[in-house]
């Protein structure tokens, strides 16, 4: 199978990788660069566990080329504490109980981050419009939604 090299930068790094013809960024992410934060839920763009912004702006990994992807900036969970300091989110998160099985929990790190950074102070509804495309099992979405609406109003741990 073909394969093309892909030059892209990943939670602030420069890197190089090749793509597979018709490979989807997801699985490049996971099996050609070893981040494996963006999770497999439906492969098919419902569930948002796959999540990860492409310059800025979030994208489903599942359904976008990576070949594509060439010069482009890419943010996904592990970006968040590249530093060795959780993101407040992260800490929120944990503070909420917003995770269980934690298998949506990337994906809706990387979209409220999104929303965190384009609209620091968003509304309830816009905190869940945000999300709306992020499947969870689990927590009924309350805790996540006060993890999240926690750090707009500066309630979460410094
Ligand atoms: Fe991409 Fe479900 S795996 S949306
Ligand atoms: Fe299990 Fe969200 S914590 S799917």
């Amino acid at each position: 199978m073909a394969r093309r090299p892909v030059n892209f930068t990943l939670n602030g790094s420069p890197r190089a990788a090749f793509a597979e013809e018709g490979q989807n960024l997801l699985e490049f992410l996971r099996r050609g660069v070893g981040d494996l934060t963006p999770k497999y839920g439906c492969g098919q763009g419902t569930c948002g566990a796959c999540t990860v912004t492409v310059n800025g702006r979030t994208q489903l990994a599942c359904l976008v080329l990576a070949e594509t992807v060439e010069g482009a900036e890419i943010g996904t969970a592990a970006g968040l504490a590249t530093s060795g300091t959780l993101d407040p989110l992260q800490e929120a998160f944990m503070d909420h109980f917003a995770a269980q099985c934690g298998y949506c929990t990337p994906g809706m790190l990387v979209s409220a981050r999104a929303l965190l950074d384009a609209n620091p102070r968003p509304t309830r509804e816009e905190v869940v419009e945000a999300i709306s495309g992020n499947l969870c099992r689990c927590t009924g979405y309350e805790p996540i939604i006060a993890a999240i609406l926690s750090v707009a109003e500066g309630r979460a741990r410094a």
